[in-house]
C-alpha cells in the first residue's frame, strides 16, 4: 500500500525526491488533491495518465512555486500578468502560448501550443521549488470519478498506483480552479471553479465569454458525465421521491426529506464556499448508501454556485 505522510520538511524533501526520479506522488492544493508528476518527464506523466485511465489526448495542468519560474515556459499578456498578481498563489489557472524553449513534455500540452498554469497555495509549492521542475498535476482520482479532498479519498481511489501521498487535511477550496484563457481583448472562462468569475471581471473590467460547445472540445476534462457517481443524479430537486439520497442545501428542506435513504447538507446556512468545500465529499458518502438516485436541493448559480453547477449537472449527465 502507498505510505500517507503528514506535512513537514522531511515529507516535502522526499515528495520532490520521489518526483525527481520520475514517481507519482499525491499532492494537496488548496482546490483539490493533485497527481503530480516532473513536467519534464515524459515517462513520469504517462504513469499519470495511466493510474488515472485517463484518455491520453487530454491536456494536464502545470503547476509553478512562483510567477518567475511561471516565464521559463510561457509568454504572458500584459492583462494575464495583472491576473496573476492579483490571485496568485490561488485557484486560478491561465492558458498561456508554450515557449519553444519550454522544458515542458508534450504528453503534458497533449501537443497543444499553449500551456494550462497555476501558482498553488500550501505545501505543492515547496515541493516544487525544492524540485525546481513543474509538476503536471490533473485531480488525484480516476478519470470521471469524484475529485478527492482529502488524503483518504486519494489512498481509496488510487492507494498502489502512486508512490506516496501527502497528507495535509482537507482542500480548504474543494473545487478544482478557475481556467482562464486571454485572447486578444476577450477572456474566455474555460472551466468555472475555485475562484469566482465575477471577481476576475471585478479586476479586468471585462465579462468573461462564458464556455460554450467548443471550448468545451478545448477543455476535453469538461466533457459530460465528468465526475460521475454511481447513483443517477436528480438537479434541482423540490420534493424527494421514495428511497432517494439527499443532497441538501440552505435551512430548509425539500417535500418529503424526512424519507431520504440519507441526507447530507452543504451548507446549513446556505454558504457557498463551504458548500465547495463539501461538494465531492458528499456526493461520494450518499453513493455509497447505495440509493439508486441522489436528488440535488437548488443550489444558487452566483458566485462559486456556478461551479458547484457545472459539476454537479456533468455528474447528473447520460453516462457514455
Ligand atoms: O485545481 C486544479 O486545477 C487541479 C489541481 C490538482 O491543481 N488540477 C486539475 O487539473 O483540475 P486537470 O488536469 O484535472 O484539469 C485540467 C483541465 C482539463 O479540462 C484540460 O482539458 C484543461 O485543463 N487544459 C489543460 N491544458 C489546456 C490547454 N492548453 N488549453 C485548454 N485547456 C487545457
Ligand atoms: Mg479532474
Amino acid at each position: 500500500m502507498t505510505d500517507i505522510i503528514g506535512i513537514d520538511d522531511e515529507a516535502v524533501a522526499r515528495a520532490a525526491k520521489v518526483l525527481g526520479e520520475g514517481g507519482l506522488v499525491a499532492i494537496p492544493t488548496e482546490t483539490v488533491y493533485g497527481l503530480a508528476a516532473d513536467a519534464t518527464n515524459g515517462l513520469a506523466v504517462a504513469r499519470i495518465f495511466e493510474a488515472k485511465g485517463r484518455p491520453r489526448f487530454n491536456p494536464l495542468i502545470c503547476h509553478v512555486s512562483n510567477p518567475g519560474m511561471a516565464e521559463r515556459f510561457v509568454e504572458i499578456d500584459p492583462v494575464s500578468r495583472r491576473l496573476i498578481d492579483a490571485f496568485w498563489p490561488g485557484p486560478l489557472t491561465l492558458v498561456l502560448p508554450l515557449k519553444s524553449s519550454a522544458e515542458v513534455h508534450p504528453l503534458v500540452t497533449a501537443g497543444l501550443s499553449t500551456l494550462a498554469l497555476r501558482m498553488p497555495r500550501g505545501p505543492a509549492a515547496e515541493v516544487i521549488a525544492t524540485l525546481d521542475r513543474p509538476l503536471a498535476a490533473p485531480s488525484a482520482n480516476t478519470s470521471g470519478r469524484i475529485s478527492a479532498t482529502t488524503a483518504e479519498a486519494v489512498a481509496e481511489d488510487l492507494g498502489g498506483k502512486v508512490d506516496l501521498i501527502l497528507d495535509a487535511g482537507p482542500c480548504p477550496v474543494g473545487l478544482e480552479s478557475t481556467i482562464i484563457k486571454v485572447e486578444g481583448d476577450a477572456i474566455s472562462l474555460l472551466r468555472p471553479g475555485g475562484l469566482p468569475a465575477e471577481e476576475i471581471e471585478a479586476l479586468t473590467g471585462k465579462r468573461l465569454k462564458r464556455a460554450d460547445q467548443r471550448a468545451a472540445i478545448e477543455a476535453p476534462g469538461m466533457l459530460a458525465s465528468h465526475y460521475a457517481p454511481r447513483a443517477g443524479m436528480r438537479l434541482n430537486a423540490r420534493e424527494l421521491a421514495p428511497g432517494e439520497a439527499l443532497l441538501a442545501f440552505g435551512p430548509s428542506r425539500a417535500k418529503g426529506a424526512e424519507n431520504a435513504a440519507r441526507t447530507l447538507n452543504l451548507s446549513e446556512t446556505g454558504n457557498l464556499r463551504e458548500a465547495a468545500v463539501h461538494l465531492f465529499d458528499y456526493m461520494k458518502k450518499l453513493d455509497q448508501t447505495g440509493a439508486a438516485t441522489i436528488a440535488v436541493e437548488p443550489i444558487p448559480h452566483d458566485g462559486l454556485g456556478e461551479a458547484i453547477n457545472d459539476r454537479l449537472a456533468r455528474a447528473a449527465a447520460p453516462r457514455s
